[in-house]
């Protein structure tokens, strides 16, 4: 794995996890779970139809389930099991493709109107890599929202994160679309209320910058 300097800004061992094996061998046997609960669901699909994703969809890190309201013209599920993959029913296509073994992602430029990672960012070893993939597949003024609540699965998700507040995650994220290539000031929100009851919601969007 070469080098990424930007990473340098992190602090050590942010981006190590306690289980450092392939992920291959902890995705092999298909989750055919939710992940989140269905008002945490819910406020995934809001914000997807409030920014108005539809047309050609990529859904990074994705499962058996991708939480849209209304399921995109064309969406393409890339993740890590091929079963659950194969189950989802919103998706025309899918791929399996490890991106912390391999960030660079098997699509051609600007092929996409948007793209979206749910409940998956806190897994990425090469965030900043992966990013710079993200842009490069989308259109210019294409969003990519990552959404996450505040379950994982602790072993495979990064120490940073780990160590870190919900607050602070917004923070962490923002900081991916900073520090890496191709995007516009991102926007952090908490999609729950306070309040709110059940798994809360963060997300953190950007666009895809114009030239
Ligand atoms: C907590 S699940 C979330 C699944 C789905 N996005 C959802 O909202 O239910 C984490 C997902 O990230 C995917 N994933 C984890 N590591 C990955 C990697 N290195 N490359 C690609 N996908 C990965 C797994 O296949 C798994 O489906």
């Amino acid at each position: 794995m070469g080098h990424d300097a930007r990473c340098d800004a992190f602090p050590a061992h942010f981006f190590a996890r306690q289980d450092e094996s392939p992920d291959s061998f902890f995705y092999a046997p298909p989750r055919l779970v939710t992940h989140i609960d269905d008002g945490a669901i819910a406020a995934v699909g809001d914000l997807y139809a409030e920014l108005g994703i539809t047309g050609e969809v990529l859904d990074l890190c994705s499962s058996w389930v991708s939480h849209f309201a209304a399921t995109p013209a064309r969406l393409v599920a890339l993740g890590m099991n091929h079963v659950e993959l194969a189950q989802n029913p919103q998706a025309a296509d899918w791929v399996v493709h490890d991106v912390n073994a391999d960030p660079a992602l098997p699509f051609t430029d600007a092929s996409f109107e948007a793209a979206v990672c749910c409940v998956s960012v806190d897994y990425l070893v090469r965030p900043l890599e992966v990013f710079d993939e993200v842009a490069r597949i989308l259109r210019p003024g294409g969003p990519f929202v990552c959404t996450f609540s505040n379950r994982l699965f602790p072993t495979k998700a990064i120490r940073g994160w780990l160590m870190t507040s919900d607050e602070e995650h917004l923070q962490i994220v923002s900081e991916y679309f900073r520090r890496s290539t191709g995007w516009d000031e991102p926007i952090a929100q908490r999609r729950t209320p306070p309040t709110h009851v059940g798994d809360p919601l963060f997300a953190v969007w950007a666009h895809r910058a114009h030239e």
